[in-house]
């Protein structure tokens, strides 16, 4: 583990002079997310993961920040480690943060993996749905807040299967800093939408969905994979919006086959 600035906290395994894949988790979860990728890669590949502004070990501050702020960290991530065109793999929020990157800084990057995510901004209704999670954290606590909104990621049968630990999940997710996850809550609300450029990007890019994602459905990110040049796209069976935790195999199964064809 590692404090960079701001308190971003970072985590590291294998050999940094592999490839390295740098993992930017979905909201409001943290780097623990992606376990069960970080140890089947970590032999071959140098796995960066980091807690994302505002939650886990990374809470710090006011909770003002932006994804132009979530952006500029995994930045500071890249140049202050010296990591050499990592490839970069988001979940949902960490998609938003990716696909922004992208947008930003595409000549330090291999190549992109997209889990769950959509390039659309908030619509009037999602930016609603920011504002009552904000209200639900201050009259009923964070504990609340991420009672309700965590069972919507996952497939019911996800959260009874023992591999998944979900209650561990869930458990982490209670103790985050309540300012910090309001903060992640309106850095998406004002974010700008990026499906403009996804015509634009050159760099391959994996896009993986589960069969039952209802907050980034799999017709969503079919149509993302159209717009972008060299792109794949595969759904993940038995799983919801957390493929990577859900279906661990599935997903890691997609990943390697497509690092072998761009390394
Ligand atoms: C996530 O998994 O990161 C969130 O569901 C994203 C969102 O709320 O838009």
């Amino acid at each position: 583990m590692k404090k960079l600035k701001d308190n971003i906290t970072i985590f590291q395994e294998g050999n940094n002079n592999n490839t390295t894949i740098l993992f930017i988790h979905g909201f409001p979860f943290d780097h623990l997310m992606w376990d069960k990728q970080v140890s089947f890669l970590k032999n071959d590949f140098h796995t960066v993961t980091y807690d994302v502004r505002g939650l886990g070990k990374s809470y710090k501050g006011n909770g003002q920040f932006t994804i132009e702020t979530l952006v500029d960290d995994l930045e500071n991530i890249i140049d202050s480690q010296k990591l050499k065109q990592p490839v970069i793999c988001g979940l949902s929020m960490g998609g938003y943060i990716a696909l922004r990157a992208v947008e930003r800084m595409e000549n330090k990057l291999k190549a992109l993996i997209l889990c769950d995510t959509k390039s659309e901004a908030d619509t009037s209704e999602a930016k609603l749905k920011r504002a009552a999670g904000i209200k639900n954290i201050d009259e009923k606590g964070i504990k609340n807040f991420v009672k309700e909104f965590i069972p919507n990621t996952f497939r019911k049968e996800s959260i009874e299967k023992p591999g998944i630990k979900y209650k561990n999940i869930l458990k982490r997710s209670e103790e985050f800093n309540p300012t910090g996850v309001k903060g992640c809550l309106l850095a998406m609300a004002g974010r700008t939408d990026t499906t403009d450029y996804l015509k634009k990007i050159k760099i391959p890019v994996l896009l993986i969905c589960g069969e039952e994602d209802r907050l980034t459905p799999p017709e969503v990110m079919k149509n993302m994979a159209d717009k972008i040049l060299k792109s794949e796209f595969y759904i993940i069976p038995e799983s919801a919006h957390m493929a990577p935790v859900e279906n661990a195999d599935s997903v890691n199964e997609k990943i390697i086959t497509f690092l072998k064809k761009i390394i």
